[in-house]
């Protein structure tokens, strides 16, 4: 069958770079939130079967993150006998549920170098400017700031960009300083669902490619949290939704907007080199990909050819 052809191929072709003691990089929260989320493929047995034969740091480490009630549950499913093969499939699914996070905290420049390529539609900025210029934002899940400078670009006068990976944070603080931004962005480190700021203090409250409908990645809370720090009159705009959330956004009152677009958009890297080191990396699962740059030898593929919905779409919502 094609179908499990093609999967049983970008199983061979995708080499996850991480490796499980790697989890010691989440601090407490990001691992709590990680395991709390009832929606997300992380379940606690999982985990516990891929942590036989690691070292006793890593497993304090976890502990700190396993919410009280399910300690018990978690230490009797580590004693299970396993053999070497279930520990290393409960290995590769951990490390594979968990590669965007790690790529996050642990490769931050991996990441940069993908987002450097993947650039936003103009248009998105274009039709929110009214909520940008000389406005307070919010830029939560900011990254290293992809969209926290277009927001200053676009007129507003302070923002507030809130990020929970510590690598992220570091390239964002270097940006602003070598931009001389330090009194107009302001990060800080924070998560959907306890963010730093105090309440009505921002006018609006964006999210670029970060925000989702899953409880560890903003969800119900999160939600409860961007409206709390939004003054009234204000608005939330998520940039750049997940294709699947679309209904959960529609069925929590925002309103969609898709920007047209006249040629094919392309995530564009610096070099043909970067692209083909990105595309092993990011998109290994999706042989086309590579297949695409063999053929094309440019730094540029369109996101049709990754299976992408382009960065030109956002939802918003008066608050
Ligand atoms: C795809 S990246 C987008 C980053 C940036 N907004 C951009 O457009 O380049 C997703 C970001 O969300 C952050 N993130 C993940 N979980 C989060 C949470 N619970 N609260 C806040 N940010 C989170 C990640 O650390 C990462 O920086």
């Amino acid at each position: 069958m094609v179908g499990s052809d093609a999967s049983a191929q970008s199983e061979v072709l995708f080499e996850n770079p991480f490796h499980i003691e790697d989890l010691q990089i989440f601090d407490a929260e990001t691992m709590r939130d990680m395991l709390a989320c009832s929606h997300a493929q992380l379940s606690s047995r999982m985990l516990a079967d891929s942590l036989h034969n690691v070292s006793s740091a890593l497993i304090m480490r976890i502990m700190q993150g396993v919410p009280e009630a399910q300690r018990d549950q978690f230490q009797q499913e580590l004693q299970q006998p396993l053999s070497s093969e279930e520990i290393d499939q409960a290995r590769n699914q951990t490390l594979n549920t968990l590669f965007w996070e790690l790529i996050y905290w642990k490769t931050p420049e991996l990441y940069e170098e993908l987002t450097v390529g993947e650039r936003l539609h103009e248009g998105i900025f274009q039709s929110i400017q009214s909520d940008l210029k000389d406005k307070v934002v919010l830029d939560a899940g900011a990254g290293s700031g992809r969209a926290s400078f277009e927001y200053l670009r676009y007129g507003a006068t302070r923002v507030h960009a809130v990020e929970p990976s510590p690598g992220l944070l570091r390239l964002l603080r270097k940006k602003i300083i070598d931009r001389g931004l330090e009194q107009s962005m302001f990060p800080a480190a924070g998560r959907f669902n306890k963010l730093p700021l105090a309440d009505q203090c921002v006018d609006t409250a964006l999210s670029c490619s970060a925000f989702t409908a899953l409880e560890d990645q903003g969800g119900e809370a999160g939600l409860l949290e961007l409206r709390r720090v939004t003054r009234p009159g204000g608005k939330i705009i998520i940039v750049w939704p997940r294709t699947e959330d679309h209904q959960w956004f529609g069925e929590h009152g925002f309103q969609y907007v898709s920007l047209p677009v006249q040629e094919e958009m392309c995530v564009h890297f610096r070099s043909f080199d970067s692209a083909v080191r990105c595309a092993r990396l990011f998109y290994a699962h999706n042989p086309a990909v590579l297949r695409y740059l063999q053929q094309t030898h440019k730094p540029e593929i369109p996101f049709s050819i990754i299976g992408m919905n382009p960065p030109r779409d956002y939802f918003w919502l008066a608050v």
